[in-house]
């Protein structure tokens, strides 16, 4: 039946109010009225319509939760309240201090503490204006984050529109996490297709945000737990315990339990009780979060440098539980780094299976007994790899076997069987043959991963049937692969096939074509370089134009000559001038350092390594094979501009008091980036002093010299311009 657009119009209008009000019976309030099937008709009408009718889809649709179009990047938005972080502590002990603190403080006021779940997910801060959703960001560096609006309309348990009354302006806070059961069956999906796992639910739910293309988002299980408020207009509000019954009301996903305490007593039983049902919780918590509730007394308490006097986070200790040490496995790392690995009887810590976890090295076993048949204690502690910790000794059974780790070596690696070598300076042992296809193999997987060449396609599986297969030999074999070399791939076994497929196979062709030309700081990173992490790599990309110049820096040289000279005061200086000059190093402040000591962007073991890296036969064959494959990384190179340019060239500030959202350091390295100067005492010289809370007496003697004086916000103004 043909309908007109006046018709559908209403109709969509019908629906999508039917739809929204079944999302919340479902996701606020756990009690739905229709079945899934019929919800689903609902939104297959939904649909039906706004494709006939194009003109009539609206961002605000329950339709678009499902992803708008990708994006090429995320837009930085600015928090209107900087998002701080909180301080933590580890004991109970901590715990009375802080009240103590606060006591002392507020003396003789009654405190009202409120504890919640600290949710260990992805920080986020959303916006709704009048009760619509507008924007949504990640936490970033607190001050800006990304725009991830797009991505977040695709969380289902978000209210696009607040329920009644809402107020002009609320920015609620919270964490985006993916709950247990969905992590897992995501892991097992992507282990399906050989994609590379997932850590954990809090990785799973951050890797998901990062997504440009909202249509993948929209796919994974994600949902979010409001735990305050920033920026509001229009509500009144003086007691934290509010906060909760507020968001619930509007319609917003609030954490199920929290506990007003009036002593320490009450705090420490609401930390217990709180440990006691976590678990049960659909997201992961580490910890409890301990709020002055009074935003009046919150006002008075302020803050620290970095945090607020008025909240603490409690870490819960990670958690231990006892499993059968079924066997030792010898592991070949990325740089040939021979790890024992314990095989476990899988047991559930922290809400997700563990079936293996790692025994470090050598003298860990020796040093802790353990043996084959042991009874051992394991401990999963957020992103770090289960670890035995200790063995139950009172358990052991007779025939429990010591594992002596150089004789099950044979002096032999276990993969590739060339020689091994314990270094005696080093713990551990090393397989030297760097064509061991173990190593080839985490190369690969490294050269490919998250933050190097983001090769989503390439991870475990597939890199190891790669080098399985003698498809690769080296990470830069991947650039030669052919889209049906790669489809035709077996990831299983000969009995059981499972090929890799074309349509993986195209996919992973791009984005290898991708890398080619992705920023150099990721190259540097990929190369998997000794001693270049992902900072290091950004430090050498902004001062070098490609990999070559890396290789032959002269800026890397200087920085060991002047090491190598700086007794030589003449020679050292010229050196020190000309890596000043380059902006590769800073005059150091430290009065020990002599006249002209300097603090250089690397230090001198950074660049042996990197010089060495490449002046090995290795690297030589890298740098060969990148200009055989014409493969040529983005520049970043910073127009390192002349100190004297620079917008704040010539001036001097001076410091102090707290400022509400920076650190001093933080503010003393913004000011030296656009080249003032940071003095520590009050002089004619000095230009601008910025104060913070408690200003001492600089702020005193900067009012008798009539020097101008500002505040945090204006500072912020000034960089802004
Ligand atoms: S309050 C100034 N409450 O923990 C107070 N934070 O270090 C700011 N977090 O990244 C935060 N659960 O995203 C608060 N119930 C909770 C929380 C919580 C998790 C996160 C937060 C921040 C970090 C604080």
């Amino acid at each position: 039946m043909a309908i007109d657009e006046k018709q559908a119009a209403k109709r969509i209008e019908q629906l999508r109010h039917e739809i929204r009000r079944h999302d919340r019976l479902y996701y606020d309030e756990a009690a739905p009225i229709i079945s899934d099937r019929e919800y689903d008709r609902l939104y297959k009408e939904l649909i039906d319509l706004e494709t006939q009718f194009p003109d009539l889809v609206r961002p605000d649709s329950p339709t678009q939760r499902v992803g708008g179009k990708p994006l090429q990047a995320f837009e930085q938005v600015s928090h209107l309240i900087p998002m701080l972080s909180l301080d933590n502590t580890y004991s109970e002990d901590e715990v009375k201090n802080f009240y103590a603190r606060i006591r002392r403080l507020l003396p003789n006021e009654k405190i009202a503490v409120v504890i919640e779940p600290k949710v260990d997910g992805v920080a986020v801060s959303l916006i709704y204006q009048s009760g619509k959703l507008r924007q949504a960001a990640t936490r970033g560096d607190g001050n800006v984050g990304d725009n991830i609006t797009q991505n977040i309309r695709t969380i289902r348990s978000v209210p696009e529109r607040l329920r009644d009354m809402a107020p002009k302006l609320l920015e609620v806070r919270g964490e985006v996490y993916m709950d247990r059961q969905g992590f897992e069956k995501l892991n097992e999906e992507r282990k399906k297709q050989g994609l590379p796992l997932f850590a954990n639910p809090r990785n799973a739910a951050a890797g998901s945000l990062k997504q440009l293309d909202p249509k993948i988002v929209a796919k994974r299980p994600l949902g979010v737990v409001f735990y305050g408020t920033g920026a509001i207009e229009g509500v009144d509000v003086d007691l934290h315990s509010e906060v909760f019954s507020l968001l619930k009301k509007l319609g917003l996903p609030v954490t199920e339990r929290w506990w007003v305490a009036k002593s320490v007593e009450e705090i420490l039983d609401a930390i217990h009780e709180l440990d006691g049902i976590r678990h049960k919780f659909a997201y992961q918590t580490d910890g409890a979060v301990l709020k002055v509730d009074a935003f009046e007394q919150r006002e008075r308490l302020g803050f620290t440098a970095k945090s607020p006097r008025w909240a603490i986070a409690y870490k819960y200790e990670a958690e231990r539980v006892e499993t059968r040490l079924l066997n030792i496995v010898i592991q070949v790392g990325r740089t040939g780094i021979l790890t024992p690995v314990a095989v476990l009887e899988p047991v559930l810590v922290s809400g997700s299976t563990v079936g293996r976890a790692t025994l470090h090295n050598e003298d860990e076993i020796k040093r802790k007994d353990i043996r084959i048949g042991d009874t051992v204690v394991i401990e999963k502690a957020g992103e770090v790899i289960p670890a035995v910790v200790a063995v139950v000794k009172s358990k052991r059974p007779r025939d429990a076997k010591p594992f002596d780790f150089s004789e099950h070596l044979h002096g032999k690696c276990p993969v590739c069987g060339e020689r091994v070598r314990r270094d005696p300076q080093f713990v551990a042992w090393r397989c030297e043959n760097i064509q061991c296809p173990a190593q080839t193999t985490r190369r690969v997987e490294f050269f490919a991963a998250r933050g190097a060449l983001d090769i989503e396609s390439v991870g475990g599986i597939v890199a190891d049937k790669l080098v399985e297969r003698g498809l690769v030999r080296e990470p830069l074999d991947l650039f030669e692969l052919k889209s049906e070399q790669l489809a035709k791939l077996n990831l299983g076994t000969q009995d059981a096939p499972r090929v890799f497929g074309e349509k993986n196979a195209k996919k992973a062709i791009q984005a290898i074509k991708r890398a080619r030309t992705l920023p150099l700081s990721r190259w540097l990173f990929a190369l998997a370089i000794p001693d270049v992490g992902k900072t290091t790599a950004t430090q050498l990309a902004r001062f070098h134009d490609n990999i070559d110049e890396v290789a032959h820096s002269q800026l890397l040289r200087d920085v060991l000559d002047y090491h190598e000279k700086r007794e030589h005061k003449q020679d050292a200086k010229e050196i020190a001038e000309r890596l000043i000059k380059a902006g590769f190093a800073k005059q150091s402040k430290s009065k020990a350092e002599k006249k002209h000591g300097i603090v250089t962007e690397v230090g001198p073991a950074v660049a042996q390594s990197v010089l060495d890296f490449f002046a090995s036969a290795i690297g030589r064959k890298i740098l060969q094979r990148l200009k055989q494959l014409g493969i040529t990384p983005k520049s970043e190179r910073a127009s390192v501009k002349k100190a004297a340019e620079l917008p704040l060239a010539g001036k001097t500030f001076v410091l102090t008091g707290v400022l509400p959202s920076m650190t001093r350091e933080e503010a003393t390295q913004k000011i030296e980036a656009l080249g003032g100067r940071v003095s520590s005492s009050v002089s004619k010289k000095t230009d601008y002093v910025l104060a913070g809370a408690q200003p001492g007496s600089k702020f005193d003697k900067a009012k008798q010299l009539g020097i101008r004086i500002f505040d945090e916000a204006e500072f912020r103004k000034m960089l802004a311009r």
